[in-house]
């Protein structure tokens, strides 16, 4: 691939809270820009051969965040790919500065009560099996979002439709790419 076909295609990076529909936007947006869509689980569970909650339970926390870490510095393709990160994986020190280096970050919000009641359907989240995960959402909410608020662009998923959220993410998305280009 070119320097310039390389650089037109960087990769758009979704990241944000547990629950915001990071996966379900970015198949969308991929699907559209007729890209690769990658999810960062699917492929650290993949390489691990095993599932997100067994890692953290047999190697712990910190084992699954140098997996994030791995699969961003040196996994994952350079180019052509939305990829939906978990919603730790932008959190971890300097990882915000590395996806804007390869990329381009959107950040997903939706409000702590979609939060709380999307993310109690589902007990695949290690970080929620606990006794009051509302509080655990709160908490966590409360040290990420000013993380997450520094993506190249930020966007609430409260009260838009699924087309309205990935046509924002799309033309943004291009807009970046024209600048980047020039
Ligand atoms: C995590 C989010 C999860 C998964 C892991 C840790 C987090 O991904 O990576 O359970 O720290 O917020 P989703 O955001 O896709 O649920």
């Amino acid at each position: 691939m070119s320097d310039k076909k390389n650089q037109s295609y960087r990769n758009l990076y979704l990241i944000g809270f547990m629950g915001v529909g990071k996966s379900h936007f970015a198949r969308l947006v991929a699907k559209e820009l007729e890209c690769d869509f990658i999810d960062s689980d699917q492929e650290i569970s993949k390489q691990e051969q095993c599932s997100i909650p067994e890692i953290f339970e047999k190697y712990g926390e910190s084992y699954f965040r140098d997996l994030e870490r791995t699969f961003v510095e040196s996994v994952h393709p350079e180019g052509a790919c939305v990829i939906a990160c978990g919603g730790g994986l932008a959190v971890q020190e300097g990882m915000m500065e590395l996806l804007k280096s390869k990329g381009f970050v959107v950040a997903l919000f939706a409000s702590e009560e979609s939060i709380i009641e999307r993310t109690s359907k589902n007990k695949n989240r290690p970080l929620l099996n606990v006794e009051n995960p509302e509080d655990r959402i709160k908490r966590l909410l409360d040290v990420r979002t000013p993380i997450y608020l520094q993506s190249d662009l930020s966007i609430s998923t409260e009260g838009r439709t699924e087309t309205e959220v990935t046509q924002s993410i799309i033309r943004a998305y291009k807009k970046h790419l024209r600048f980047w280009e020039q």
